[in-house]
């Protein structure tokens, strides 16, 4: 009976070849899972006005995690547009899945890691080995948007500066949702060897929301006194992270600015195709590569799976399976160091499935001499 019983939803786009791929070298590393497929994307946008629909939250209830490939978004207007004609006119609107999936479940736990694979083409800098906390539930991402004003709003003395005409997006921050995040890349920092941990704000500028998030990981970074603690405004954090990238070893901060942040260190290692995360709850979680779904090289089985299977890896390591997960990242930088198979992002000629294949035979070699 296989232990772990898995959500997969590869989605759409260049979603579903990545995910084959992560499969062909999870079935390699011998990891045991039933996998159970879900309906999500852009598909059941267009035909059942949800691309999330009941049926697949259910599922995530009946499973232990989720595999997540991608899914392609448009703006409100198109989306709108592309609605199956009986949906059209209801006031159906689209909202990302990821994001209803990260705020619904609780996954607070954005985790990013970013480690530059020795002899990766790509590298900026050898030797770049950080994480990426990102709160993944508020911020500038809770979907309280106004197109215009509210009267209400406008009618408060604070809000004189805003023109009636001005598009309005809500920031939330909470000290809970603050504290539980830096707590958790503390509590990482512990458990993986870290030595440094820092939190990334604007706190001279949102005096209100940053204010809480910096008071928040201040108060756990006392409790850590093993652990060095420093802290950075984002925009001279950009500049460091440039020059000095390997000063950095776990980076917590808020929502939007751990989607820039993490963007901006995932090309410093080799771009989108080795950008990974995990969205991690208390009791669940949904494992993705961080790219989109790029429709254009849709069905071309041209585009790097290393991110995806990457996700896979981490995947394995949440459910406690430490040794086929190494057995994966030793595969990985083998391949990458090697040469083995590279797609056109890193310079060579080989297929999405070419490189699933070497990293399979990888992990096979990793399996026989552990
Ligand atoms: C990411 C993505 C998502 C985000 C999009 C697809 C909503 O950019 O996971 O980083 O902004 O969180
Ligand atoms: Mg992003």
């Amino acid at each position: 009976m296989p232990r772990h019983r898995i959500a997969w939803l590869p989605g759409d786009g260049i979603g579903p070849e990545v995910c084959d791929a992560a499969r062909v070298v999870l079935d390699a590393a011998g990891f045991q899972a039933e996998y159970l497929d879900g309906d999500i994307g852009w598909e059941f946008w267009r035909r059942e006005g949800d691309a999330l629909p009941p049926r697949t939250l259910d599922l995530l209830g009946r499973t232990d995690c989720a595999f997540f490939g991608a899914i392609t978004s448009k703006p409100g207007p198109e989306a709108a547009r592309e609605l199956a004609p009986e949906l059209q006119g209801r006031g159906l609107t689209y909202r990302s899945p990821i994001v209803r999936m990260r705020q619904d479940l609780d996954l607070y736990i954005c985790l990013r890691p970013c480690r530059a694979f020795r002899g990766n083409p790509l590298n900026y800098r050898e030797d770049i080995d950080l994480v990426i906390f990102r709160e993944n539930t508020e911020g500038m991402y809770i979907g309280c948007e106004f197109a215009r004003i509210p009267p209400e709003l406008a009618a408060l003395p604070a809000a004189k500066a805003i023109p009636p005409d001005a598009a309005i997006s809500i920031r939330s921050v909470t000290r809970e949702g603050s504290r539980r995040i830096v707590e958790a890349a503390f509590q990482y920092a512990v458990t993986h060897g870290r030595r440094k941990v820092t939190a990334v704000h604007k706190a001279n500028v949102l005096r209100a929301t940053c204010g809480v998030f910096l008071e928040a990981a201040r108060e756990v970074a006392a409790r850590y006194p093993q652990i060095a603690f420093d802290t950075a405004n984002v925009d001279a954090m950009c500049m460091w992270l440039l020059k000095n990238p390997r000063n950095y070893e776990v980076i917590v901060t808020t929502n939007l600015f751990g989607d820039i942040l993490s963007d901006l260190c995932a090309q410093m290692v080799g771009g989108m195709g080795f950008g990974y995360s995990g969205n991690i709850g208390r009791n669940y979680a949904v494992f993705e590569p961080t790219h989109g779904s790029a429709p254009k090289y849709a069905g071309q089985n041209k585009v790097n799976p290393l991110a995806t299977v990457l996700a896979a890896k981490m995947m394995v390591e949440w459910l406690g399976e430490r040794e086929i997960a190494s057995d994966i990242e030793r595969a990985v930088a083998d391949v990458v160091e090697h040469g083995a198979a590279r797609t056109y992002d890193l310079g060579g000629n080989a297929s999405t499935q070419d490189v699933a294949r070497a990293v399979a035979e990888a992990v096979r070699f990793a399996r026989a001499v552990r």
